[in-house]
């Protein structure tokens, strides 16, 4: 199977490249933030710290995961129930980046990204793809851009989806969140040594697609 890694900090556009390209290439676009985030809203529905790693622990045997897969569009199920909606909101942005800094919590998740990736030529996007959950694979992007640039994009996504924010709280809670995924302990978010760093601070989207999209040929000889 041919695996693809891009990861990189939040709001870099990992997700809308990942969706473009496994559209393209004809891959499953897995998103892995969307696992963390479902397991900060199964912690949050039991009013538990997200950040008190015993109290979490005691909940993950209570968690079923599953990822569904239609017309490249990824599903995830929380106990049966697709979250897809709930997950994406500022506070489960915080959470699911508490959540993640926690190793039983990494390691409840490790075999489902790396199961999937073993039976599909996969795009997978997150923090630590390339360093930890498919170090073999065959090419690695870390998708970057400057704080305001990616600020400015996550503040226009959420405007459109009616989330009231402000430019300032977005950029503050994406710098909180880089720093605490770029810190911790187990699989911080870096760039791994042989990933090709991509920073999209000048590119529009299209412009982004195709960076990419030229690497992927250089690397898989295309
Ligand atoms: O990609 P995202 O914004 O949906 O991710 C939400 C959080 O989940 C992110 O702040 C850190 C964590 N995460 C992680 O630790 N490892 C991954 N592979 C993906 C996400």
């Amino acid at each position: 199977m041919i695996n693809i890694a891009i990861d990189g900090p939040s709001g870099a556009g990992k997700s809308s490249l990942a969706k473009a390209l496994a559209k393209k290439l004809d891959y499953i676009y897995v998103d892995t933030g969307a696992l963390y985030r479902a397991v900060g809203l199964f912690v949050r529905s039991k009013e538990v710290e997200p950040t008190n790693m015993a109290e979490v622990e005691k909940l993950l045997p209570l968690i079923s995961l599953e990822l569904d897969y239609e017309n490249g569009v990824q599903t995830v199920y929380l106990n049966g129930e697709n979250v897809n909606e709930k997950i994406r909101t500022p506070e489960m942005s915080m959470y699911a980046s508490a959540v993640s800094a926690h190793p039983p919590v990494r390691t409840f998740l490790l075999d489902l990204q790396k199961n999937i990736a073993k039976k599909h030529n996969v795009i997978m996007d997150g923090r630590d793809i390339g360093t930890v959950i498919l170090p073999d694979a065959q090419v690695k992007i870390y998708l970057f851009a400057d704080n305001e640039s990616r600020a400015k994009r996550r503040y226009e996504e959420l405007l459109q989806k009616g989330e009231k924010v402000t430019l300032e709280s977005v950029l503050e809670e994406m710098n909180l969140r880089d720093h605490n995924d770029s810190t911790r302990k187990t699989a911080p978010a870096v760039q791994a040594p042989d990933a090709i760093p991509l920073n999209n601070s000048q590119l529009d989207f299209e412009g982004t697609v195709d960076a990419a999209l030229e690497i992927i040929g250089k690397v898989l000889g295309k």
